[in-house]
């Protein structure tokens, strides 16, 4: 019987690829059998990636991309089309906060600085929007692909203080759904865009937030705790199946969709 699993013939450009989520989906997509191609903003966490990735197999490669550099993003697919000669999916793992986009414990919301909020906009925003217009030319060219977004709690629902982070998010969910209907609509069902909207997950930019240096949790961690029925945060493996799940063929009909993974958070009102 079929495997509606198989990743083996699957060629995966994923942004991000030295981060924590993505990074990790990443290797598990390769250990899995796919070609993984590691894309991130500096050569030297390229290349310490890709380092770890050939003890998985010889089937990866990496580029330093900086996926707000539309210059960058096209020598990347150039080169993918040229050597590989097409691209199955795009995994837009990159993005993140920054502290003056978010609303201070001691701040107001008219404390907000609007640099910050911008280039939190664009690299979450536009940061998935240039890869998805770019890897998806190969797409339109071979009638299949597939796109896989990082949402985000914050999106669907009001968390305080990330203010810009919130509004990107919310904007990728958008995109989402819009782009999976433009691809269909005009290039058929063999092209689909999909998004996964992670709970909470320890990673090198929320552990200050949500855990004291003593291990245990801020008054922050500790909301976000009680608002889950899990009770306890993510970890990073538990990404890896769903992500899998939507790119495999397991997942032919899924299109549109923003995928919780979240110990429950996003269905819990929290009393
Ligand atoms: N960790 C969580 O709890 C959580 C929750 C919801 C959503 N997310 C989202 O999941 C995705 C992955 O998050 P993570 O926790 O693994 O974060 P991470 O910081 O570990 O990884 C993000 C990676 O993106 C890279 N990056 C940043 N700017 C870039 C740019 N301009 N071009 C290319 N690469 C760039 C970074 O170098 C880093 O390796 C992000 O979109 C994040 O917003 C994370």
């Amino acid at each position: 019987m079929k495997n509606l699993f198989e990743l083996s013939d699957q060629i995966i450009a994923v942004t991000g690829a030295a981060g924590v989520l993505a990074g990790g989906t990443a290797k598990y997509l390769q250990g899995q059998g796919a070609f993984i191609i590691y894309l991130d903003l500096f050569q030297e966490k390229v290349d310490e990636t890709v380092a770890e990735a050939k003890k998985i197999s010889d089937k990866c490669c990496g580029y330093a991309c900086n996926v707000l550099d539309q210059a960058a993003l096209d020598a990347v697919y150039e080169k993918i089309m040229v050597d590989l000669g097409r691209i199955d999916v795009l995994i837009n793992g990159a993005g993140g906060n920054m502290p003056g986009a978010t609303i201070g414990p001691d701040q107001d919301v008219f404390d907000l600085q609007m640099d910050d909020y911008s280039k939190v906009l664009d690299l979450n925003l536009k940061g998935t929007v240039m890869p998805t217009m770019t890897f998806a030319k190969a797409f339109k060219a071979q009638g299949s692909g597939c796109v896989v977004n990082f949402s985000s709690m914050s999106a669907a629902q009001t968390l305080t203080r990330v203010l810009g982070y919130s509004n990107a998010k919310a904007a990728i969910d958008n995109f989402t759904k819009w782009m999976a209907t433009e691809m269909a609509i005009k290039y058929g069902d063999g092209i689909r865009v999909n998004a996964i909207a992670p709970g909470f997950f320890i990673s090198h930019q929320n552990r200050a937030l949500l855990i004291n240096e003593d291990g245990s949790y801020t008054e922050r961690g500790q909301q976000v705790i009680n608002k889950t029925p899990f009770r306890r945060f993510g970890e990073q493996d538990e990404v890896y199946g769903t992500i899998h799940f939507l790119i495999s063929e397991a997942a032919k009909f899924v299109s549109g969709a923003v995928v919780p993974v979240d110990g429950g958070f996003s269905a819990f009102t929290g009393v």
